[in-house]
């Protein structure tokens, strides 16, 4: 079947991958790739901007890329690769850096809250962080990148670098890319207030034991304004709640959608419920991941393989780009 385009997308090699990553990108990435023809690109590049030491950097992308594969992002679907294993993007980079006004960049959102984040590393990478990322998207001629509303300043950001090259260069070699937004809903943590992430140490690893899972779950916030079990819960204003539309049976949601409310459910029955439907769907995902890391080496061979293939479209896009600059 012809498929509709190409998607590229990129992640930071964070290592184990927790539910928030898997809900609001990954889910995505494998539900696409029947469509489209998709590359999916582990930055490590991109990670250096904000890494102190690269001692992490390889168990991070391996953990990462099980993860990925666990969950079913096919490496005979699509390309999953290591940025750096395709060193064109960093040839398209210094080229885009030329069109791309100075002022621009210091002047983003994101660009501003690394500043603030790092004051002490505001480094020349991080100014061209979004140079890189368009380079990494144009360099595969990418239809459509599926990434999260905090990226979608960027993905604007490429379009405009992209116009500004064709239009210096007076050609049509690089195309804009669309975005698409991944998150369907923001993937609240176990403290029931900010956004799930590992930095803020609020996350729920998709490849922990059942045990640990469950442990995790019993930390999840609930309703603040229930204090007893006898007193009626709120679910509409409860994570674990939001948690289980996600991830139970229907009439178990509607059970407790009722019975919460009435106080004849307790929120620790009710975690436990959670806990229990979370670890069985997680169980494929738990099974698949521990056969493929038993597979020595095959992570590894299918980041190198990806990385040949993404290649070969790489270099075919510089030749196209160095000849449209009308390079000696
Ligand atoms: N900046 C993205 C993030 O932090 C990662 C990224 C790098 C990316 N290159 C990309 C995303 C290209 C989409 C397309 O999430």
């Amino acid at each position: 079947m012809a498929k509709k385009g190409r998607v590229f997308s990129g992640a930071r090699p964070t290592g184990r991958q927790h539910l928030g990553n898997y809900l609001g990108a990954i889910k995505n990435y494998v539900g696409m790739q029947d469509e489209y023809d998709c590359v999916y690109c582990i930055v490590d590049v991109h990670a250096l901007t904000t890494v102190e030491t690269t001692q992490d950097l390889k168990l991070n992308t391996f953990e990462m890329a099980l993860d990925w594969l666990a969950a079913g992002m096919s490496p005979e679907q699509s390309i999953i690769f290591v940025q750096s294993h395709v060193p064109e993007v960093m040839e398209l980079h210094t080229y885009l850096s030329m069109v791309t006004q100075f002022g621009k960049l210091t002047d983003l959102p994101t660009f501003k809250e690394k500043v603030r984040q790092q004051p002490e590393n505001i480094n020349y990478g991080l100014v061209g962080y979004p140079v890189l990322m368009t380079a990494d998207i144009v360099l595969y001629k990418t239809d459509v990148v599926p990434v999260g509303i905090d990226q979608a300043p960027h993905i604007e950001f490429a379009r405009e670098i992209v116009r500004s090259f064709n239009y210096r260069y007076n050609t049509k070699v690089l195309i804009e890319p669309k975005v698409k937004h991944t998150e369907v809903l923001k993937v609240v943590g176990i403290d029931g207030k900010d956004k799930m992430g590992k930095s803020l140490n609020n996350h729920i690893e998709l490849a922990s034991t059942p045990e640990e899972t469950t442990k995790r779950v019993r930390e999840m916030v609930t309703d603040p304004a229930r204090q007893r079990k006898t007193d009626p819960g709120n679910p509409d204003v409860c994570n674990v709640f939001t948690m289980h539309k996600i991830m139970s049976p229907q009439e178990e949601v509607d059970m407790i959608n009722v019975e919460c409310r009435r106080a004849g459910i307790g929120c620790v029955d009710c975690k436990l419920r959670f806990a229990a439907n979370l670890n069985k769907n997680l169980e494929p995902f738990r099974a698949k991941r521990a056969e493929l890391a038993a597979q020595e080496s095959y992570v590894q061979d299918v980041l190198n393989d990806g990385g040949k293939r993404a290649r070969v479209i790489a270099q075919q896009t510089m030749v196209e780009v160095r000849e449209a600059m009308q390079l000696p």
